[in-house]
């Protein structure tokens, strides 16, 4: 009595067809269809392990097998038919199995739900970005090596409050963002190691009455290892929030750099000339070259936070095991990877061309009296009290705003005036090169030191 509708799940129980707009609502498989290749991957282990113990034949293990293969090439090629009718990726996959080799298609899906099924398959996606984006890290990485190789001699101003501070050298800064990336880098691969555990097996929530050989499908998809509870392995989102979290501490730093990129790249500011192939020109205004790739990255950065945002809120308060609010957790989680490896792929592709004004760098730095550290410091060494030194240099500093000059420049007989500890030997520390170089201790700014830490750093990336 009971007749098959092949457009709807589970259609004997429904005595109505779904409403049209309903179908289209709940759909997931014009975004979800991303991971088709990863849940034939998981389809294929779970066939082999389902003949194993004996559910499935060789026979229609193989018939599987082949026909999932088939089916990869097929929408690898762009010929697959996706049908909004069969909801999703996995559905879309199974139906086709079925009209291509027959009643074995149908038995694919013993001892799995779609719930086991959807999480294996994104954490099989996952797993492959996060090494695609951690190789355009590392890809960002060496080129901030070498350019900071190339810059570990030249002097800029460094800045507290935006505000001229001490001097610092130009590689020493490249190398300030090579070690925000180092620990994303970390970040991720620490996440990697949640992101790869296996689900497969929990089925709908409760586990299935087969008995299933959990470990030959997590050593098949080559998973570190099965996870340890059927109710958690289908609700458990908190590898994609990680991921998210990563993600976001990527683009705040990429946010940064871009900053930083955009003002030095102005003409107040005028340290650096950004590559014509990665700026833009103004519609109306013929002489602007505006900094867009270092725009659009910060811009973007406030998308991935957002989509952490959206996965937090997504999970907050479900119940166990797993409800249909996780189909939300598929766009957010596609859009970081794909923002991640973009943006990336832009910084280390321009960074080998950014132009470097050392004159101007270094012309910024003899403003806002950036050695007036080194000054009080060398009063110290010739045994003055720091708090006082501290004052006679506040007395430098004002003689130097009223005469227009940089402390450098005023005279030994004037410096005389304010301290008796000062001799000839003072101009030493006071030129950008003498204030740099001293600064030689680990984790300094002297151009020998960045040398160091860039062969340090160089070794490391390598041995990733
Ligand atoms: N499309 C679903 C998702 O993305 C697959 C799992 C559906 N399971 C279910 N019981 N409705 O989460």
């Amino acid at each position: 009595m009971s007749t098959v509708n092949t457009d709807k799940l589970s259609s004997a129980r429904f005595a109505q067809a779904t409403d049209a707009f309903v179908e289209v609502f709940t759909a997931s498989v014009d975004f979800d269809r991303r991971m088709a290749q990863q849940d034939i991957q998981g389809s294929i282990a779970h066939a082999a392990m389902l003949c194993k113990i004996g559910v499935l034949s060789e026979t229609e293990r193989d018939d599987i097998t082949e026909g999932l293969k088939k089916i990869g090439l097929e929408i690898a090629q762009g010929q697959f038919k996706w049908s909004i009718k069969q909801e999703d990726v996995h559905m879309n996959i199974e139906a086709r199995l079925t009209e291509l080799i027959g009643i074995a298609g149908k038995k694919l899906h013993t001892g799995r739900s779609r719930n086991d099924q959807v999480a294996t398959d994104i954490r099989l996606y996952l797993r492959t970005e996060i090494n695609h984006i951690s190789a355009q890290l590392a890809r960002l990485q060496s080129a901030l090596l070498d350019l900071a190789e190339r810059e570990a001699d030249t002097i800029m101003p460094g800045f507290t409050h935006l505000q001229v501070a001490q001097p610092i050298t130009f590689g020493h800064h490249l190398m300030a963002w090579f070690e925000m990336l180092s620990r994303d880098r970390e970040r991720l691969q620490d996440c990697l190691k949640r992101v790869n555990i296996m689900p497969l097996g929990a089925a709908a929530l409760a586990g299935t009455s087969y008995p299933i050989d959990r470990q030959m499908t997590c050593d098949l998809l080559q998973f570190a290892k099965p996870s340890a509870n059927s109710l958690d392995s289908v609700s458990d989102r908190d590898f994609a929030i990680e991921f998210c979290a990563a993600g976001s501490l990527i683009m705040m730093h990429l946010s940064r750099f871009s900053e930083e990129l955009v003002l030095w790249s102005s003409a107040q500011f005028d340290f650096i000339d950004i590559p014509d192939a990665f700026c833009t020109g103004s519609s109306i205004m013929p002489q602007k070259k505006n900094p867009d790739v270092p725009e659009l990255v910060r811009g973007k950065s406030g998308r991935v936070t957002g989509h952490l945002m959206s996965l937090l809120m997504l999970m907050k308060s479900q119940p166990l095991a797993y409800n249909k609010d996780n189909q939300e957790d598929k766009e957010p989680l596609f859009d970081t990877a794909d923002t991640l490896i973009n943006c990336l792929r832009a910084f280390a592709d321009m960074m080998p061309h950014l132009g470097v004004k050392r004159a101007k760098m270094f012309q910024a730095a003899q403003q806002g009296f950036a050695t007036a550290t080194d000054l009080a410091d060398y009063l110290v060494r010739q045994g003055m009290a720091f708090r006082d030194a501290h004052e006679v240099v506040g007395q430098a500093v004002r003689l130097g705003l009223d005469s227009q000059r940089d402390l450098a420049e005023i005279s030994l007989a004037e410096l005389q005036e304010f301290s008796s500890y000062i001799n000839a030997d003072v101009f030493d520390v006071l030129t950008l090169e003498g204030s740099v170089a001293a600064r030689r201790h680990l984790g300094g700014t002297a151009p020998d030191t960045v040398r160091k830490a860039i062969e340090t750093a160089r070794a490391q990336l390598q041995a990733r």
